[in-house]
């Protein structure tokens, strides 16, 4: 583990072929404690970030994106769905990286991202693919699963990475940047506390399509990266939304 930033401790380290996660652990005022935000950095032809981070570190992830490479070289700054730490500095990052644009679903595009954002997204539809050189990327849209109408998800398919967003969120700020051990039990444990799901029915259907799939490396905004059998605990998840 790289830390780029001795201050804010905000790190950087290779959770798969080309996939950097970009580590900052903080802590939330007013009862949460500590948490975590993690960005990752997909180094290829057409770099991707996929989550900016809160706007308020944007000077850290950018300081940890130069550790790797020219952030003028961005090409996509990718998001899951409206929120700050999903893309609260996505127009920060649209001007230091001139030829990048926004990266996200339909839905996010249409509602919120048009409209925000200082330059026009390439919004991908559901089940579509992006190749940003030797990476090559599905979008899949999962409305409201944890939440947010526009929310989906995207997968690595060469290296079978399923950059998960909200999904798996572990409270507390230190993670080991990659566990092989049980994160379904911290992320429950964190879901009963905060409540961030929508409790759509759907979402057993959605948790699926993602298990079919087959990804080893589940890539969590918030705690550790995962690797194992992803399919097995994205159905372990299903279960537990939905005895
Ligand atoms: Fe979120
Ligand atoms: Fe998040």
């Amino acid at each position: 583990m790289h830390i780029t930033n001795k201050q804010s401790g905000t790190n950087i380290y290779e959770v798969a072929d080309g996939i950097y996660r970009i580590n900052t652990p903080v802590v939330i005022e007013g009862g949460l404690g500590g948490f975590s935000f993690n960005q990752f950095l997909i180094v290829d032809d057409a770099p991707l970030l996929f989550h900016t981070g809160p706007r308020k570190i944007f000077p850290l992830v950018r300081e940890a994106v130069a550790s790797v490479l020219p952030v003028e070289r961005l090409r996509y700054i990718g998001l899951s769905h409206v929120e700050a730490d999903e893309c609260g500095s996505l127009n920060d990052w649209l001007t230091v990286a001139p030829q990048s644009s926004p990266l996200c679903g339909k839905v996010a595009a249409l509602v919120s991202i048009d409209d925000m954002a200082d330059r026009p997204a390439r919004a991908l539809a559901d089940g579509e693919t992006l190749t940003l050189g030797k990476h090559t990327m599905r979008w899949f849209d999962t409305p409201h699963l944890p939440h947010a109408w526009e929310c989906g998800f995207m997968m690595e398919e060469q290296t079978r990475t399923l950059l998960c967003g909200d999904l798996f969120t572990q409270g507390g700020a230190e993670h080991p940047a990659i566990t092989e051990s049980d994160i379904l039990g911290p992320s429950e444990a964190f879901r009963q506390v905060m409540d961030y799901y929508s409790h759509t029915q759907n979402a057993r259907v959605m948790l699926e399509r993602l298990a079919s799939a087959e990804p080893t490396t589940l890539a969590c905004m918030h705690g550790s990266t995962w690797k194992g059998d992803g399919a097995k605990l994205l159905r372990a998840l299903a279960d537990v939304l939905s005895p």
